[in-house]
């Protein structure tokens, strides 16, 4: 009996290589089945931090907003490259927020993690913001750096345009932006869980959500954004590609 009440009970976190991660079950349920792995999660999380320095002008001064952090896996990152810097994450899931801030924050507390309760078919279907009244819990023109990785995958074009006014507002002039998102060329505009796309069950809603290249850079331009770098990925694991933005200064006519 209490072997089968040991495997029932999930532990709170998994100690690995002197980092608290997310339990097994919760990495999979947020990223898929590759990010149970520690090793991976682990990896993957000092792949993200190590991306900051080397293509977004990363220093220890910078001012970061993860939006979407989910289990804080940049924060992870982050905390093995640079150690006690300033971060801010904030997300649409409850749940994951409870984890950052219980074993992320607490342990770190120049970490801090926010959950901002808008609504996401798949993450958050129960949120309370919605439409007009998004607006990211961040001062405008604060940021120097917004990173976003796994959002837009899982986002209608509604929210994304809603989001892409928002990243423009909350950089500073020159900041800078990094996404990923389901990408193609000779695609409609928008597919919802396009069929035979990618490898793994699409049966919640958002589940994936491509775009097509020029509609996606339309909307990006739209805002004052520019793109900087694209890099595409659709060819393989974990088929998001790169997108790499700045906020455009605008420059005062008068
Ligand atoms: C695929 S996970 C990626 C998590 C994290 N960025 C990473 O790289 O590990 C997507 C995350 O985005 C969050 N999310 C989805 N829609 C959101 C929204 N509208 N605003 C903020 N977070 C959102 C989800 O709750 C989830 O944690």
């Amino acid at each position: 009996m209490w072997k089968a009440l040991a495997s029932l009970w999930t532990p709170a976190f998994v100690f690995y290589r002197g980092y608290r991660l997310p339990p097994r079950e919760l990495r999979g349920s947020m990223c898929g089945e590759a990010f149970r792995s520690e090793d991976f999660f682990l990896q993957s999380a000092v792949v993200e931090a190590t991306r900051l320095p080397a293509r977004l002008g990363y220093t220890a001064a910078s001012r970061l907003v993860d939006v979407g952090c989910g289990l804080g896996r940049l924060a992870t990152g982050m905390l093995v490259e640079f150690g006690e810097v300033e971060y801010f994450g904030l997300d649409a899931n409850s749940k994951f927020v409870d984890w950052c801030r219980k074993h992320i924050e607490h342990h770190h507390p120049s970490y801090r993690f926010v959950h901002y309760d808008v609504v996401n078919e798949m993450y958050n279907p129960l949120g309370t913001v919605d439409g007009d009244s998004i607006r990211l819990p961040v001062v405008s023109g604060s940021a120097d750096i917004v990173y976003m990785w796994g959002v837009f995958t899982n986002m209608g074009p509604e929210h994304v345009q809603i989001y892409l006014a928002e990243l423009a507002r909350i950089a500073r002039n020159g900041g800078r932006i990094f996404l990923t998102a389901f990408v193609e060329d000779d695609v409609p505009e928008v597919s919802f869980n396009p069929a035979g796309y990618v490898p793994f069950d699409c049966s919640y809603p958002l589940t994936v959500v491509r775009y097509s290249k020029p509609y996606l850079f339309s909307l990006v331009t739209r805002f004052g954004l520019a793109v900087e770098d694209f890099r595409y990925h659709g060819g393989m694991f974990p088929k998001q590609s790169e997108i790499y933005l700045t906020k455009v200064e605008r420059v005062s006519t008068n």
